[in-house]
C-alpha cells in the first residue's frame, strides 16, 4: 500500500504555512522517488501544532508538528513514513493532551477524514443520520432534535426543535433552508473550520433540516472572507448532487431537497438572520423588524429555517445515535456538546469541542495555557465582540447559557478572546462602541446615534474630563442601548461597555497627568 501522508488545506494551517509544506514534501518525493498520497485534511483545531502533518502508520496515525518546510528533508531521514522519531514527532493524534480531552461528536470526522471524500465520510458514520432521518415522519425528526435539547450556537441559544417545529407547522407551497454561515464574531472560527474539513456533516444537517420541516431547498450564506470555504463547500455540494444525497430523490427517497452557495458582502449586520434574509434576496443587508418571525415569513417571504453551521452541523449525529445519547452530555438547559474557540493571547489557541459545563478558568488557564506572553490574564471576552469581558474572578462560572446570562454575559458563538494585563479596558469599551457605530445598519436611533455618542463620551473620559459626568452618561447610554434596540448589534454593545467599566474600574479613571507626574 502507498504511504498516505495527511497535510492540512485548512486556512488557519494555510496562513501558518502549511502550503509550503505540502510543496516541499511533493519535491522531497519526487527527489526520493517514493510513490505517496498527499491528502489534504481539515485542521483538528489544535493551531499551536499546525501546520500539523500526519502518515498513516501500520500502528495508525502519527502526528508531526509544527511542522516547517526546512524539517522536510530531516522528517523523511528519520522514517517520518513510517511514524520515526523526530524533533517534531507528537505521536498519535488523539492522544496529545488538548484532542484527547476533547468529546468530539460535532467534529468527530474534521481533520480525520478527506474533506471532499464522501466514500470517506461515510466510513467514518457520515449519512447515518439522514439514513435515519428518510424513514421517519416529519414531526418525529422534529421532535429526536427537540428531545436532544440542541440550541442554537449562532448566538441566541434558541432551541432548534421548537424552531422547526414552527416551519413544520406553517404551510405553504415553498419553503426553506437557510445556513447562517456569516461568523463574524471576533475569535471564531468553528463555522469555518467545520466547513473546510467536514462539508458534507452541513449538508447532511441541511437535508435532514429540510425533510423535517417540508423545505426543499437550502441556501448556505458565506461570508466573503472565507474564500476557501466558498470553494470546498460549492464542491462537496456538487459532489452530493451526484451521488443522490441531494436532489429529487433523496437517498433513494421521495424527498427532495437541493441547496445553493451564496456569498456575503462583508457586512458584520448581515450575521443577523433578518438582515442576512434581505442580503440574500439582493437587497442591503437591513435588519427586519419582528414579527413576522422568520419560521413563518422569511426568505422571499416563505416559511424559513435559518440556522447556524454548528447547529445544523450537530443534527445528524443526534439523528445517528438519538436524543438520548446527545442529550447525555451537558449541564442544565445547555444539552450536548459546545466547540470552544480560544483565541487571543492564549498559549494553546484552538477549538476545542466539549460537553458544557466546563468553567472558564479551566479553559483559560488548563487548556489554553494561559497567555502567549506569560503575563497574567486579566480580562477574556466571550461571544464576540457584543460579549462581556470577565475578569478571574468570574472564572468559576460554568460554560452554560444561563450561568453566563446570570453573571451579566453570554456564551454567543463560543469565542473566547483572552487579554493580559496590559489591556486598557477604556480602550476596550470604546472599540466596542467604534465596532457598533461602524456596523449599524442604521435602523434604529438607539444603535445608529447612540453608539456615535458614546464613541465621543468614552474619549472624553479618556481626556478625563469631568470623568464622574461621563461615566453617568455612558451608564445612561447603554441603559438607552440595551432596550430600546431593534436588534442584538445596539442591544448587547452595552454587554462589553458595562462589563468593562464595572470589573476594572480603575482603568475608567485615567491618573491626571499632573498627578502622575507627582
Ligand atoms: C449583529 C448580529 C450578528 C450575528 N451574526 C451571526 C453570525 O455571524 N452567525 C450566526 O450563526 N448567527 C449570527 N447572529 C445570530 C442570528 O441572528 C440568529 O440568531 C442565528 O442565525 C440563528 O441560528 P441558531 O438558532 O442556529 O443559532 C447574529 C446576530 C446579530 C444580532
Ligand atoms: S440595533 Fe443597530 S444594527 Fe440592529 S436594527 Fe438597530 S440600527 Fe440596525
Amino acid at each position: 500500500m502507498i504511504p498516505r501522508i495527511y497535510i492540512p488545506g485548512d486556512s488557519g494551517a494555510l496562513a501558518l504555512g502549511a502550503e509550503k509544506v505540502a510543496k516541499a514534501v511533493r519535491a522531497e518525493l519526487a527527489e526520493r522517488g517514493i510513490e505517496a498520497k498527499i491528502v489534504r485534511n481539515g485542521s483538528r483545531g489544535a493551531y499551536f501544532l499546525e501546520p500539523m502533518v500526519e502518515v498513516a502508520t501500520a500502528n495508525g496515525r502519527v502526528a508531526y508538528g509544527p511542522v516547517k518546510p526546512s524539517d522536510v528533508k530531516s522528517l523523511f531521514d528519520c522514517g517520518f513514513l513510517t511514524g520515526g522519531h523526530h524533533k517534531r514527532w507528537l505521536g498519535a493524534p488523539d492522544k496529545i493532551p488538548f484532542l484527547a480531552r476533547q468529546t468530539r461528536l460535532t467534529f468527530a470526522r474534521c481533520g480525520v477524514t478527506d474533506p471532499l471524500s464522501l466514500d470517506h465520510y461515510k466510513a467514518h458514520g457520515g449519512l447515518n443520520g439522514l439514513q435515519n432521518a428518510v424513514a421517519m415522519k416529519p414531526a418525529d425528526i422534529v421532535k429526536q432534535v427537540t428531545e436532544s435539547g440542541l440550541r442554537g450556537r449562532g448566538g441566541a441559544g434558541f432551541p432548534t426543535g421548537i424552531k422547526w417545529k414552527t416551519v413544520l407547522d406553517t404551510s405553504a407551497e415553498r419553503k426553506y433552508i437557510v445556513c447562517n454561515a456569516d461568523e463574524g464574531d471576533s475569535g471564531t472560527f468553528a463555522d469555518r473550520m467545520i466547513m473546510e474539513g467536514d462539508p458534507f456533516v452541513l449538508i447532511e444537517g441541511m437535508a435532514i433540516a429540510g425533510i423535517a420541516t417540508g423545505a426543499t431547498k437550502g441556501f448556505i450564506y458565506i461570508r466573503s472572507e472565507y474564500p476557501h470555504v466558498v470553494v470546498v463547500m460549492q464542491k462537496a455540494v456538487e459532489i452530493a448532487r451526484k451521488a443522490g444525497v441531494l436532489g429529487v430523490n433523496v437517498l433513494g427517497s421521495a424527498n427532495s431537497f437541493d441547496m445553493e452557495v451564496r456569498v456575503g458582502a462583508g457586512a458584520y449586520v448581515c450575521g443577523e438572520e433578518t438582515a442576512l434574509l434581505d442580503s440574500l434576496e439582493g437587497k442591503r443587508g437591513q435588519v427586519r423588524a419582528k414579527p413576522p418571525l422568520p419560521a413563518h415569513k422569511g426568505l422571499f417571504g416563505k416559511p424559513t429555517v435559518i440556522n447556524n453551521v454548528i447547529s445544523l452541523a450537530s443534527v445528524p449525529v443526534i439523528m445517528d445515535k438519538g436524543a438520548a445519547f446527545y442529550k447525555d452530555f451537558g449541564m442544565g438547559r445547555s444539552r450536548g456538546t459546545i466547540p470552544i474557540q480560544i483565541a487571543g493571547n492564549v498559549k494553546y489557541p484552538g477549538l476545542y469541542e466539549a460537553a458544557f459545563g466546563m468553567t472558564l478558568g479551566e479553559i483559560v488557564d488548563d487548556i489554553g495555557g494561559g497567555t502567549a506572553t506569560g503575563r497574567p490574564v486579566k480580562a477574556v471576552q466571550v461571544g464576540g465582540p457584543l460579549g462581556a469581558y470577565f475578569p478571574r474572578a468570574l472564572f468559576d462560572t460554568p460554560f452554560d447559557y444561563e450561568a453566563f446570562a446570570a453573571k451579566d454575559g453570554l456564551i454567543g458563538h463560543a469565542g473566547i478572546v483572552v487579554f493580559d494585563d496590559s489591556a486598557d479596558m477604556l480602550k476596550q469599551a470604546r472599540f466596542a462602541m467604534e465596532f457598533c457605530a461602524i456596523e449599524s445598519c442604521g435602523k434604529c436611533t438607539p444603535c445608529r446615534i447612540g453608539s456615535t455618542r458614546g464613541v465621543e463620551v468614552l474619549d472624553r473620559l479618556a481626556q478625563n474630563i469631568e470623568p464622574e459626568k461621563q461615566i453617568a452618561l455612558v451608564t445612561d447610554l447603554c441603559n438607552t442601548m440595551k432596550f430600546g434596540s431593534l436588534c442584538a448589534l445596539g442591544g448587547f454593545t452595552p454587554y462589553p461597555v458595562m462589563s468593562a467599566l464595572n470589573h476594572f474600574p480603575d482603568d475608567f479613571r485615567p491618573t491626571p497627568v499632573a498627578e502622575a507626574a507627582e
